[in-house]
C-alpha cells in the first residue's frame, strides 16, 4: 500500500490542468450498455473508480479499452445482465448499471451495494424510479433483481428525506429512454453530471428535455446508437484546488475549469478573502488578504454547496481567523476527517451534523489515515499548510477520485511525494 508524504509550508503557484469528471464518467460508461454499437468517451479520468466501471462493463460482456484519456466501449462475445458482488462491493456507484441493464435486456441482477464509510446510503429512490415505470423488483440473496417485459413512461417523483438523488435520477433516466411513451421525473437531481449524462444519451438518439432542472421529461425511443462524447471537467477536483490556492495564499490557474459549476464555492471563497477570475479556458484563484476570514457553510444538493467539498472546506476553515460553522445536510455522518484533523492540532467540535471550527490554529504535521475519498483530499490540504511532515496512509481512497494528485500539486510548488507503506 502507498502513503503520501507532505512537507508543509509551500505557497502554490502555477497551472493545473483539470481532469474529466469522475462522477460524470461513471454513469456515462454505464449508459453505453444501452446500445450494442461502439461508443467513444474522451476526457475520461484515469482513476480507480473508472477502472472498476470498465471491469464491470467487461463482466457484462462489453469490450472496454482505454487509450490515453479515451475509452472505447463495444459489444463483446456474450452479454450478461448480472453485476456481481465482488465488483459492486468495491464501488457503490456501480448501482448505476441497474437502469440501463433493465432497459436493454428486460432483466437485471445487480448486487445490493451496502453501506459506506460516509454513512448509510439507501437505494430506495433508485427502486422507486424503476418501479414507477413498470419494473418488478425483488431483493434475493444480496442481489436486486429487476424485471420488466416492457417499461412504460410515467410520472415519477424522486424526492427523498435528503432531497434529490444524483444516481437515482441517472438510473431512472437511463431506463426511461427506452421505455414506451413519456416519462416525467419530478424532483430530479440538477447536478452538472446529470446534464452531461443527458447530453450523452441525446447524442445516442434519446429524447430528453429539462436536464439540469427538477423536471426532466423523456420521450422513449425504440433503439439507441453509439456515440462519441467528451466528459465535462471535474468540478470537485476544481473546487479542491480552488480551496488549496486560497488556503496556501497561492495563485493557481485551473485550466479547463468551468466557474458556472462551482458558484456556491465561489461565493464562500469570496467571503474568506479568495479572489476568483474567469479567464479564457479556465479560472485563476488567489488570495487577496493576509488572513483567511471565517465563514459558515451548509451542504445541499446542486446548486447548493456540494457535500463533496465539505471536508476540504473544513481544512480552509482551520486556517481562518475566527469561528466557522459547517452543517452537513446530505450525509449527516460524513465527518470522519475531524478526528484526523484534530490529531494535527485543529480545534473542531461536532454537534449533531454541525461542526464548529475554531480557526487560526497552526497545524502540526502528523501521521494520519485517509477514511474516504474527499476526507483524504482534505488531509492533503491540511498537510500543505501544516508545520513539518504529514504522512497520509490508505491513500487508495484518493486514487479513486483524484488523477495524479501528487504530480499536479508538485508541479505548482507543493512538497508532496508517494512512498510505499512499510
Ligand atoms: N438517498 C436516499 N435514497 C436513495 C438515494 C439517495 O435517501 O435511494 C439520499 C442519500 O442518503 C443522501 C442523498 O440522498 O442523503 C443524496 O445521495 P445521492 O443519491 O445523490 O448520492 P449518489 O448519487 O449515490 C453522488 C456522488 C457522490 C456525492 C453525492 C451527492 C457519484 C458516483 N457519486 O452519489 O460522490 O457525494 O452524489 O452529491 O456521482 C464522491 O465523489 O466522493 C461521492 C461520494
Amino acid at each position: 500500500m502507498d502513503k503520501l508524504v507532505i512537507e508543509g509550508g509551500s505557497r502554490l503557484s502555477g497551472t493545473i490542468r483539470v481532469s474529466g469528471s469522475k462522477n460524470a464518467c461513471l454513469p456515462i460508461l454505464a449508459a453505453t450498455l444501452l446500445t450494442g454499437d461502439e461508443c467513444n468517451i474522451s476526457n475520461s479520468p484515469d482513476l480507480r473508480d473508472v477502472s472498476t466501471m470498465l471491469e464491470i462493463l467487461s463482466s457484462l460482456g462489453r469490450r472496454a479499452v482505454r487509450s490515453g484519456d479515451s475509452i472505447k466501449v463495444s459489444s463483446g462475445e456474450a452479454d450478461s445482465h448480472t453485476a456481481l458482488y465482488e465488483l459492486v462491493s468495491t464501488m457503490r456507484a456501480s448501482i448505476v448499471v441497474l437502469g440501463p441493464l433493465l432497459a436493454k435486456y428486460g432483466e437485471a441482477k445487480v448486487s445490493f451495494p451496502g453501506g459506506c464509510v460516509i454513512g448509510p446510503r439507501p437505494i430506495d429512490l433508485h427502486l422507486k424510479g424503476l418501479r414507477a415505470i413498470g419494473a418488478d423488483i425483488s431483493i434475493k440473496e444480496g442481489y436486486i433483481i429487476a424485471r420488466a417485459k416492457k417499461l412504460r413512461g410515467a410520472q415519477v417523483y424522486l424526492g427523498g428525506h435528503f432531497g434529490s438523488s444524483v444516481l437515482a435520477t441517472a438510473n431512472t433516466l437511463m431506463a426511461a429512454v427506452l421505455a414506451d411513451g413519456k416519462t416525467v421525473i419530478e424532483n430530479a437531481a440538477c447536478e452538472p453530471e446529470i446534464v452531461d449524462l443527458a447530453g450523452f444519451l441525446t447524442a445516442m438518439g434519446a429524447v430528453i428535455d429539462g436536464a439540469g432542472t427538477p423536471t426532466v421529461t423523456v420521450s422513449g425511443v425504440k433503439k439507441l446508437k453509439g456515440a462519441d462524447y467528451r466528459i465535462i471537467p471535474d468540478r470537485i477536483e476544481v473546487g479542491t484546488y480552488m480551496i488549496a490556492a486560497v488556503l496556501t495564499g497561492g495563485d493557481l490557474f485551473l485550466e479547463e475549469a468551468r466557474i458556472e459549476h462551482n458558484l456556491a464555492l465561489l461565493d464562500k471563497l469570496k467571503e474568506t478573502g479568495g479572489v476568483v477570475r474567469e479567464k479564457e479556458n479556465g479560472i485563476r484563484v488567489y488570495r487577496e488578504r493576509e488572513v483567511i476570514r471565517a465563514t459558515d457553510i451548509t451542504t445541499n444538493t446542486y446548486p447548493g454547496f456540494p457535500t463533496d467539498l465539505q471536508a476540504q472546506m473544513m481544512s480552509l476553515m482551520i486556517g481562518a481567523d475566527g469561528i466557522s460553522v459547517i452543517t452537513e445536510k446530505i450525509y449527516p455522518d460524513r465527518f470522519i476527517h475531524i478526528s484526523e484533523m484534530n490529531r494535527m492540532g485543529a480545534g473542531i467540535r461536532l454537534e449533531g451534523s454541525t461542526a464548529i471550527i475554531k480557526g487560526n490554529g497552526t497545524l502540526s504535521g502528523a501521521p494520519v489515515m485517509a477514511s474516504d475519498l474527499r476526507a483524504s483530499a482534505a488531509l492533503v490540504l491540511a498537510g500543505l499548510v501544516a508545520e513539518g511532515q504529514t504522512e497520509i496512509s490508505r491513500i487508495y481512497h484518493l486514487d479513486r477520485g483524484y488523477e495524479h494528485i501528487e504530480d499536479k500539486l508538485s508541479a505548482v510548488g507543493a512538497k508532496i511525494w508517494r512512498e510505499k507503506e512499510q
